[in-house]
C-alpha cells in the first residue's frame, strides 16, 4: 500500500510546494556580502581584512548550482598592506557540528583556474575550523592549501633564511604529497598542508584524510567538533579572477 501511494505522495507534493527561489547569480561586492545556494552552501565575500589596503575590491558571484555541485567566479585586485585582505569562499552550511570521531569521510571535488594580472600575494586553500563544542569558538584551524601565490603559511618555526619550517614533510594524502606547517594567529592553533609539488587546479579527495592524520600525529583531538567547512581565496595584494567551474564538499 505505502508503495503504491508514495509516488502520488511525491507527485503531489512537487505540486503544491513552493518553487524553491532562484539562485542568486548577480556579483556581489559588499564587505560582508553573503548568498545563499539552496541550504547547502553560502558565498561569503570576507573582506576581513579590507582596512589593511590602500584601494581594491573584491566581488564574486555564484554561476551554478546543481545538486551539491556548485560554481563561482571571485575577482579581486587589492594594493597596500602585507596582510590578507578577502577571503572570499564558499562555505558549508549543512552537516556541521559533528565530532571528528564521528566523521566517516569528507568528499569533495574542486577544479578551478585562475587568471593574474602581475605578481599576486594570495592562497588557494579549504578552511576548517574545530572546536570544543557544537557551534562553539574556534581552536583550531585547519587549512589545505591547493595554491600558494607568493604567500606562506602561518608556522612556529622559522628557517634561518625566513621561510617557515615544516612539522612534518612530504605526507601522502588524497593523492597528493604535503608539507604540513603549524602555529598560531593568536586566536587558534592554526595546520596548514602545502602541496610539495606546486599547484593543485584539480582536486578530488576525502579532506578527512587530513583530520585524521592531525589527530593521529599532531595532537588533534577527536572529541573536537567541525563547525566550519570553507574554500576560497585569501587575497593579499595584486588582481586575479578565480574561477571555480565546479566544487562540491560533504561531510559523512
Ligand atoms: C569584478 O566583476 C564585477 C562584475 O561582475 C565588476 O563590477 C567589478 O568591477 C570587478 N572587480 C574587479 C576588481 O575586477
Ligand atoms: C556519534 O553519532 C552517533 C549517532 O550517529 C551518536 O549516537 C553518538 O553519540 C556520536 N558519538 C560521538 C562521540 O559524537
Ligand atoms: C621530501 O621529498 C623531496 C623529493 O623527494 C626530497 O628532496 C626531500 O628531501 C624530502 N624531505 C624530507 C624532509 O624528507
Ligand atoms: C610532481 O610533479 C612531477 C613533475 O610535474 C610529476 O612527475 C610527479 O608525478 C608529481 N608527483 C606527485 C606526487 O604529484
Amino acid at each position: 500500500m505505502l508503495f503504491t501511494l508514495l509516488p502520488i505522495i511525491l507527485a503531489t507534493a512537487a505540486v503544491t510546494l513552493p518553487l524553491a527561489s532562484p539562485l542568486d547569480t548577480s556579483a556581489h561586492c559588499g564587505q560582508w556580502d553573503s548568498v545563499g545556494a539552496g541550504s547547502t552552501y553560502s558565498l561569503l565575500l570576507d573582506q576581513w581584512g579590507l582596512s589593511g589596503a590602500t584601494s581594491g575590491s573584491d566581488c564574486a558571484r555564484i554561476t551554478s548550482l546543481q545538486g551539491s555541485t556548485i560554481a563561482w567566479v571571485t575577482n579581486w585586485t587589492w594594493t597596500g598592506g602585507s596582510g590578507v585582505k578577502s577571503f572570499t569562499n564558499m562555505q558549508l552550511d549543512v552537516g556541521l557540528d559533528r565530532q571528528l570521531a564521528n566523521i566517516t569521510s569528507i568528499p569533495t571535488v574542486w577544479d578551478w583556474s585562475q587568471s593574474t594580472q602581475g605578481k599576486i600575494v594570495a592562497d588557494v586553500a579549504y578552511d576548517l575550523f574545530t572546536s570544543a563544542t557544537p557551534g562553539g569558538s574556534g581552536a583550531n584551524e585547519i587549512m589545505i592549501w591547493l595554491a600558494n601565490f607568493n604567500a606562506g603559511p602561518i608556522s612556529a618555526v622559522y628557517n634561518s633564511d625566513g621561510t617557515p619550517q615544516p612539522v612534518a614533510s612530504n605526507i601522502s594524502l588524497a593523492g597528493h604529497t604535503w608539507d604540513l606547517y603549524s602555529g598560531s594567529n593568536g586566536a587558534n592553533n592554526v595546520f596548514s598542508f602545502l602541496p610539495t609539488n606546486g599547484t593543485i587546479t584539480t582536486f578530488n579527495g576525502d579532506v578527512n584524510t587530513f583530520l585524521k592524520y592531525l589527530t593521529a600525529h599532531e595532537g588533534l583531538s577527536t572529541s573536537q567538533y567541525l563547525i566550519t567547512a570553507q574554500a576560497g581565496t585569501e587575497a593579499t595584494s595584486g588582481t586575479a579572477t578565480l574561477t571555480t567551474t565546479k566544487y562540491s564538499l560533504t561531510i559523512e
